[in-house]
């Protein structure tokens, strides 16, 4: 029975409304079936490419049973389907606007070609089918897809604009692998409702930006997932324009990280939270027992972690419910080594280069579409020194590549930050070095973008953009925005 209700008692909008923190725990009533996203249909057309058809159109979704909310989303109402390709597979992807105004559509942490990144150049016309092709070339991990335009960035993913992108390379690891049964990407993204209706603002400011006080997971409201093995797989993006989230459990229990941004950790590293900035992912394995109810929160990040987020940084909330069936299906014990990720040598990089996020710039300037920020060589790694500058929460994204943090604050990284990534939270007073190979994909006219991942600092203009040149090669002409053809 499908239960039409409010996911939510009212007092959690008053608190908010009133300035307080958001404080939802005990205060959701799980009420409506979440499932994975559907899996995106392709064929193979006579080349041998794996070709996808997203539409990104208006839509229309019922968060609250008969209270329709005007909404974006790929191929759908709301958010879009998941995509998913083998490594070494060629890919094509016909992205068609049908919003109304220019978009983009980005593949967030794929090793991709410059021109087919889906950045603030690639713009995507109102009617015009965009058709990017690549050569999918990195470990098996959890991405996502997400519009970029410059300056609309927040409002497009906020109307409901994103969906996953799962790469595979052959093997599962003996991890949980059925999707949708054991292996369920959780889309996390924080909203307001106006009596049951998806508030859509034009104001997206505020420190950090937008926060809601509401989640949705997978684009459902009071979502509950129904799990029928003993162990399941979450692959949790934050897919929030602003919001941190320390996600635990309600009753505490450990689970395993087995994955980050870029791919499988090299071990499982047992825990019992994960923090995860707006883009970041963590792939996790959870045990649960027949018939048992469990609870995922976010819970406000433990004293003493440095983690201050100005607006927002109280607030709790009960994200999911996990509902066991009364017999669970066996699930094979998660394997002790899972992948190689071998330490990128310090000596291997060829510079350092300091970037300082504050006051809507990076090192003292806001994104130029015509100014190129770095230019790197291809063939060559670089240590990139990042920090937050202004006292305040940031994060940082790099297009292209999956990093490695080599310190944080001189220290070696923890074991959740211990694989491939392409964000980090920089809380105030971290630094961090993160040390990166940029083999391939030279292109003297199309940049890629670094940038804060806080959606509203990125719209304000905290990016830049770095070429990626052949030894010896010159940049092009400035960059300006490419006109679809
Ligand atoms: Cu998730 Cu530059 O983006
Ligand atoms: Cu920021």
């Amino acid at each position: 029975v499908l239960v039409p209700a409010f996911g939510l008692v009212v007092s959690g909008l008053v608190a908010f409304a009133s300035g307080q923190d958001v404080d939802t725990v005990g205060k959701v009533a799980f009420v409506n079936r979440m499932q994975a996203p559907p899996l995106a249909p392709s064929h193979i057309d006579g080349e041998g490419r794996r070709v996808f058809d997203l539409t990104v159109r208006k839509g229309r979704r019922e968060f609250v049973a008969g209270r329709p909310s005007p909404t974006w989303g790929v191929n759908g109402g709301y958010l879009g389907p998941t995509l998913r390709a083998r490594r070494g597979e060629k890919v094509q992807v016909n992205v068609t606007n049908q919003v109304g105004e220019t978009t983009t559509l980005h593949w967030h942490g794929m090793h991709v070609p410059a021109a087919m990144d889906g950045g603030p150049h690639q713009m995507v016309e109102p009617g015009r089918t965009w058709s990017p092709k690549w050569t999918v070339d990195q470990p098996a991990a959890t991405l996502w897809y997400h519009p970029h335009l410059h300056g609309r960035t927040a409002q497009h993913v906020y109307r409901g604009v994103s969906g996953m992108f799962l790469v595979d390379d052959g093997e599962t690891a003996g991890l949980p692998a059925r999707y949708g049964v054991d292996d369920v990407p959780v889309i996390v993204q924080d909203r307001r409702f106006h009596h049951g209706r998806l508030e859509m603002s034009e104001d997206m400011a505020g420190t950090t930006g937008f926060l809601g006080d509401e989640l949705l997971v997978n684009g459902v409201r009071g979502p509950y997932l129904e799990v029928t093995t003993e162990r399941i797989r979450l692959r949790l993006l934050n897919g929030s324009n602003a919001r941190i989230y320390n996600f635990r459990f309600a009753d505490g229990r450990r689970f395993q990280q087995v994955g980050s941004d870029g791919g499988l950790l090299p071990a499982p590293y047992t825990t019992d939270r994960v923090q995860l900035s707006p883009g970041e992912r963590a792939e996790i394995v959870v045990t649960v027992k027949p018939g048992e109810r469990a609870v995922l929160r976010s819970e406000k990040p433990a004293t003493g972690s440095g983690f201050v987020q100005r607006d927002g940084g109280s607030d709790r909330f009960d994200v999911l419910q996990l509902r066991a069936a009364p017999t669970l299906a066996a699930s094979p014990a998660v394997p002790a080594k899972l992948a190689d990720v071998p330490r990128i040598p310090e000596k291997e990089a060829v510079r350092t280069r300091t970037f300082e996020l504050a006051e809507h710039r990076i090192n003292g300037r806001t994104m130029d579409m015509g100014r190129i920020d770095a230019e790197v060589r291809k063939g060559t790694t670089e240590i990139w020194d990042v920090r937050s500058g202004d006292g305040t929460l940031h994060n940082f994204h790099v297009h292209d590549v999956q990093f490695q943090v080599l310190s944080v604050n001189g220290d070696p990284p923890p074991p959740g930050l211990a694989g491939w990534k392409d964000t980090v939270l920089l809380t105030p007073g971290t630094r961090m070095r993160l040390i990166m190979r940029f083999a391939d994909h030279a292109d003297p006219n199309v940049p890629y973008m670094f940038h804060c991942h806080l959606l509203y600092h990125e719209d304000m203009g905290m990016m830049g953009q770095f070429l990626v040149l052949e030894p010896g090669q010159k940049a092009g002409r400035p960059p300006a925005p490419e006109a679809q053809e």
